[in-house]
């Protein structure tokens, strides 16, 4: 039994989960669409699947799930015509833009008796599952603060533009590993920024946060490093209990090509492409989805669940933009 799917969204991500579909024994990529014909004839023509050239058409044809790879802010019209049409959804992460958005495609999803996984990739990440573990009440005892840090370079503010924002890009990655790793929702925020890449977002956004459990956070995000930082990102989580602590340090991946004028990093957990296949993370992800929903048993989110992260990227955009700190409103 195969899982008949569809990739709406053929840029950066959406083309990465298209060759992991179709490259699965156990899916069927029947068909891809993107607004840009050449893109789709493009991963159309890698993949094997039917171009489409509008998303409506995808979404009318016998597949039985589709991936929604889609700028964060279109997110949600095409979410809620998946639901309505049927399907059963990954659709990548943030669930939507906003708080507001983010109900109405759950909503619609669950009016629909269907089924949704949001593309939380930590979940599948093998060190922040191992944090997870380890921060279970038995081994950490309580909570009593945690720190969470992504950054990147200025070319990813700058190819994304005004499409996401550094909230919703990166920052809905830790809000949701910290919620899930400290077994409590963030309560409370203060958020500082600052704009100076020109792009219409934030470029670097520090956070203090209060838990229900009684823990404290810091967020640190950032996308105003220059493009030479190796790897291109630098991530960190630590969260430290009453019994025990754990920390990972995404800083040095351990792998490094030189020469002559430079050194450069690769990555070695998330999607490096391996033996000619998009692997890490990403692929066990996708293969987690399809699996998950062929065998009709739940995904390791629930989309409730996945919810819980967007209330707080908004009291985090308000607190940044309020300069006081802000209760998140559930
Ligand atoms: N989990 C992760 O680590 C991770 C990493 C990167 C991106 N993402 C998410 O994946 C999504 C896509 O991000 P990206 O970096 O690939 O963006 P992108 O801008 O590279 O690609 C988006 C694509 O969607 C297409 N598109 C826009 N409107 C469309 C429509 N109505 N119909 C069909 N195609 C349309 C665009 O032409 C573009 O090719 C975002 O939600 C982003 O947050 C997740």
């Amino acid at each position: 039994m195969k899982l008949r799917i569809g990739v709406i969204g053929l840029g950066f991500f959406g083309s990465r989960h298209a060759r992991v579909f179709s490259d699965h024994l156990s899916a069927e990529l029947v068909g891809v669409t993107d607004l840009d014909s050449a893109r789709t004839a493009e991963v159309a023509a890698l993949t094997g699947a039917k171009p489409y050239a509008d998303y409506k058409d995808l979404l009318a044809s016998d597949i039985e799930a589709v991936s929604i790879c889609l700028p964060d802010r279109q997110h949600e019209e095409v979410a809620i015509a998946a639901a309505e049409a049927g399907k059963t959804i990954l659709l990548e992460k943030p669930l939507a833009h906003n708080a507001d958005a983010a109900r109405r495609i759950v909503e619609a999803v669950d009016a629909n008796g269907g089924r949704m996984m949001v593309g939380h990739i930590l979940r599948h990440d093998l060190r922040y599952v191992q944090v997870y573990e380890a921060a279970a009440p038995e081994k950490l005892g309580e909570p009593i603060h945690l720190r969470a840090k992504r950054n990147g370079v200025r070319s990813t503010a700058r190819r994304l533009g005004a499409s996401s924002s550094i909230l919703f890009y990166m920052g809905v990655h830790d809000v949701d590993a910290m919620q899930w790793i400290a077994r409590s929702r963030i309560t409370r925020v203060y958020a500082q920024k600052r704009e100076i890449l020109g792009t219409g977002n934030e470029d670097v956004l520090y956070a203090m946060l209060s838990f229900a459990n009684g823990a404290i956070g810091i967020l640190d995000y950032s996308w105003a490093w220059p493009d030479g930082l190796m790897n291109g990102f630098r991530s960190a989580f630590e969260i430290v209990g009453t019994r025990s602590a754990a920390e990972l340090d995404v800083a040095d991946q351990g792998l490094y090509f030189v020469d002559d004028a430079t050194t450069t990093g690769g990555d070695t957990h998330l999607w490096p492409e391996i033996n000619g296949r998009v692997a890490g993370a990403l692929a066990d992800e996708l293969d987690h989805f399809v699996k998950a929903t062929l065998r009709g048993v739940p995904y390791v989110q629930h989309h409730h669940e996945a919810l819980d992260a967007i209330p707080v990227l908004d009291a985090l955009a308000e607190s940044a933009s309020t300069g006081v700190p802000v209760e998140v409103l559930r």
